[in-house]
């Protein structure tokens, strides 16, 4: 598939991915029902799988290997943060207090993540202060 088209994919998804997220959120912290429903437990798991292969795809079309692009480790690293702070946000967490926390802390890394894609620097938003000192 041309390279153009799975990055627009892989963007896409990245988007929808973050909405989905911000808006589970909001949801969770306003005890709406519609979180619970199958549609907003289902399609999450759509999207990230389209996300991950998009992106893996993408990496493959480039030779890009995690040992050999630091920036790529930076963001599986990263995933895998946002993973496990996405699951205290929205399923293990005992608390509202905990899960808001969790929740914030994993829009954050998100935020991270798509400034590392973007720097193709592990330090992502970080390496503009290193620019600018
Ligand atoms: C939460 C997870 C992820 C987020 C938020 C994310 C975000 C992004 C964004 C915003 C871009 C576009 C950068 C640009 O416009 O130059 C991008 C590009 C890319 N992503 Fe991801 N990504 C994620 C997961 C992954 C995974 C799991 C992989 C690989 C295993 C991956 C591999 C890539 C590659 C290779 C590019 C480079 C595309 C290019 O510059 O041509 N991403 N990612």
């Amino acid at each position: 598939m041309d390279y153009g088209v799975v990055k627009l994919i892989h963007q896409s998804a990245v988007t929808l991915s973050f909405l989905g997220f911000l808006a589970r959120g909001l949801g969770m912290m306003a005890d709406s029902d519609w979180v619970r429903d199958r549609v907003a437990r289902t399609l999450p798991h759509i999207i990230d799988t389209i996300l991950l292969l998009s992106g893996v795809a993408l990496a493959l079309q480039l030779r890009l290997s995690p040992t050999a692009a630091p920036w790529l480790a930076a963001k599986l690293v990263g995933l895998a943060v946002y993973i496990g702070l996405g699951m205290v946000a929205l399923r293990r967490g005992r608390t509202k207090r905990q899960r808001t926390v969790a929740w914030i802390a994993a829009l954050l890394t998100f935020g991270y993540i798509v400034s590392v894609a973007l720097a193709k620097d592990p330090l992502g938003f970080l390496a503009l202060l290193r620019g600018a000192g």
